[in-house]
């Protein structure tokens, strides 16, 4: 049962097979193991083999994976030899062409090779943006308005940016549009944008396709808006500074592959160059019944969508998908001990087809234990004559970690597993806040619609959304789940019957369809459940996982704007769909420049 969900800034906790890893005879150890790089090589080279003299840009490589009723049998027939098929899925640009490749590796052969002439396009490779964004460096007519702007081309640096998609029938080409900043004494750049350029570079061709030069705004000043390294101000930073964290024993997870066991935890992690972080196959072991019991067969980011809310020329347009345009695995960064992760930190590398050819990923997650010194449990006990009775229990959790780099921002993606058996999603946002430069230098000044906060001189931070969707595929204490509302409900007292006037109670009600199931959180008092119908406790309630929401909120937009119909699956917060593996990607398989007829409000059926 896969649960989308989608939070605003961000983040949701969500708490129910067991699994066996050993090593095999293919050089992975596990049929959800993500392609390791001599994979990733022969991919290349079966794709290539059947378009000699072509050209062939590989846009999207990542594992095929197997049904889940074959990994769920692997695991329980626990028989290495006789592993589920294993299989690349390959979307390229063959000839200005979309091509959808599945490639066997067993077989070392193609097994199918569709051409996708749908709407969008997919993921932006990093090589392709890396050579457009030099273009305008040979350009005339950029030169000469770096020039007559009185700026040094040698310090103007430009970004990719995606266009989106705003009703016009015609389809058009891949393009993107390149913002351009200024560092000349900083190196925060994004402070520092070059207003009032436009610049269209056709990807097919790699050719800036149309220019435009319009209006002069001030490029903001480069006086404090350097990040590295800043001075401590007061002697309480320089004591904040060197906090370390102690593990003299080491860590108590292990790892064995790609699977982590820590406390009674015991969970897959892998990486996709779209997804990021992926988690599967979690369960938390059962000390009474001596087994694993399952909560969540596949969890990762579906996407990531960052509409701004500013209507000028250049800006109306900035209506991000950073995940399925940008790539959230392909933005992350090799991470280190004591800089974004703990010292106590063990990092894992993945192997990834970028900038043309396959590679490595070093240190792009960590996982770490985490005690702050917080309280999972505790109770003092005073009612007993003559005794205090204080028990505690610290919280210990486990944390696996990426960082994702998309421009100015940096999502940082925690997954955290609790002795308490929960797992708390949490997304940090940080980084740069994308600016628009302006005239104003004060607010006082600003007498028509700015779109934004002046936030420094010539500077405005402009509105806008960072919408998260996970999908969820909870498989709690088995294969089939129900979806249930908990709806608290208040009646009154309708006779004299207590001294009170009302009184709340729990209705429960299982969705019956998936209508049933969404919800736009916030509209009434509500729990939400995830249940196995089939299995009850001891004592004969329901055994499930609550979905515990943090700060949750919608979209402000109509539904006809063009990209509230790109991002139509943040309508609701929670959309529950019947298991598919291909419907994975909530703002569809190819994003960039899509009409939203391939999102999850598309497949979600009344
Ligand atoms: C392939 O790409 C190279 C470099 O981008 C280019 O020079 C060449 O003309 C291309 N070949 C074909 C057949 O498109
Ligand atoms: C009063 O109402 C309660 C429930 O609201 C009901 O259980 C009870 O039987 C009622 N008593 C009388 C006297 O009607
Ligand atoms: C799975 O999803 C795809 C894409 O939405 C759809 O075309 C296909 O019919 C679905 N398959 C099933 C069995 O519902």
């Amino acid at each position: 049962m896969p649960l989308f969900f989608k939070i605003s800034h961000l983040f949701l906790l969500l708490f129910v097979s067991t699994l066996s890893s050993s090593s095999s005879p293919f050089g992975y150890n596990h049929p959800l193991d993500s392609l390791t790089l001599s994979e990733l090589t022969q991919v290349k080279t079966i794709v290539k083999k059947s378009y000699l003299l072509i050209n062939v840009t590989f846009h999207y490589v990542g594992l095929n994976e197997p049904e889940k009723p074959l990994v769920l049998s692997w695991i329980s027939i626990n028989h290495p030899t006789k592993n589920p098929p294993r299989e690349a899925i390959v979307i390229t640009r063959i000839d200005q062409k979309t091509h959808e490749i599945i490639v066997d590796l067993s077989s070392d052969s193609i097994l199918s090779d569709k051409i996708y002439d749908g709407h969008g396009y997919p993921m932006l490779t990093s090589q392709e943006q890396n050579v457009a964004e030099k273009l305008p460096f040979t350009y005339q007519p950029f030169i000469s308005s770096i020039e007559k702007r009185g700026l040094r081309l040698k310090e103007v640096v430009c970004q990719s940016s995606t266009v989106g998609w705003y009703g016009e029938k015609r389809k058009s080409n891949r393009m993107i549009k390149l913002i351009c900043y200024y560092l000349d004494g900083t190196v925060n750049l994004y402070m520092r944008p070059i207003e009032g350029i436009t610049i269209v570079v056709g990807l097919d061709q790699m050719k800036i396709a149309s220019y435009l030069d319009r209006l002069m705004v001030p490029v903001p000043k480069a006086d404090g808006t350097d990040y590295i390294e800043p001075k401590p101000r007061a002697r309480s930073n320089l004591q904040l500074d060197g906090k370390r964290i102690m593990q003299p024993d080491g860590p108590t997870f292990t790892l064995d592959g790609n699977t982590v066991r820590w406390a009674d935890w015991k969970f897959h992690v892998d990486y996709d160059m779209r997804a990021g972080i992926i988690i599967s196959l979690a369960s938390i072991f059962d000390d009474d019944k001596g087994e694993f019991r399952s909560v969540l067969y596949r969890g990762f980011i579906s996407e990531v969508f960052v509409p701004y809310m500013d209507l000028s020329e250049d800006w109306y347009d900035r209506t991000f998908f950073d995940a399925g345009e940008f790539g959230f695995g392909l933005s992350a960064v090799e991470l280190q001990a004591s800089k974004g992760c703990p010292e106590n930190a063990k990092f894992l590398g993945y192997s990834i087809y970028q900038d043309g050819t396959p590679g490595k990923m070093p240190n792009v997650i960590c996982i770490f234990e985490r005690y702050a010194g917080d309280i999972m449990w505790r109770h003092t006990e005073l009612a007993i004559p003559g005794e205090v009775i204080a028990k505690v229990k610290p919280a210990v959790s486990l944390v696996v970690r990426m960082v994702s780099t998309v421009g100015n921002y940096d999502y940082i993606t925690d997954y955290e597993f609790k002795q308490s058996g929960s797992i708390k999603v949490t997304v940090g946002l940080t980084g740069m806040l994308e600016v628009r430069g302006s005239m104003y230098t004060h607010n006082d000044h600003i007498t028509e619609e700015a779109y934004g906060t002046l936030v420094a001189e010539n500077t405005l931070g402009a509105y806008h959304d960072h919408f998260l969707t996970f999908h969820l595929d909870l498989y709690v204490d088995g294969h089939e789940n129900s979806f249930v509302k908990n709806n608290l409900k208040t009646s009154r007292v309708i006779n004299k019957s207590s001294p009170r006037k009302r009184y709340w109670t729990v209705v429960s009600e299982t969705a019956k369809t998936e209508s049933d199931a969404r919800i736009q959180l916030g509209s009434g008092a509500l729990e939400m459940v995830a249940v196995n119908p089939n299995k009850k406790t001891n004592l004969g309630n329901k055994i499930g996982y609550y979905l515990i929401p943090g700060s949750a909120t919608g979209p402000l937009l109509s539904d006809d704007d063009y990209p509230q119909i790109r991002g139509g699956f943040t309508k609701y917060n929670v959309w529950v769909t019947p298991y598919n593996k291909s419907e994975k990607w909530a703002g569809g398989l190819y994003t960039d420049q899509s009409h939203g007829d391939d999102t999850l409000a598309m497949w979600s059926l009344m």
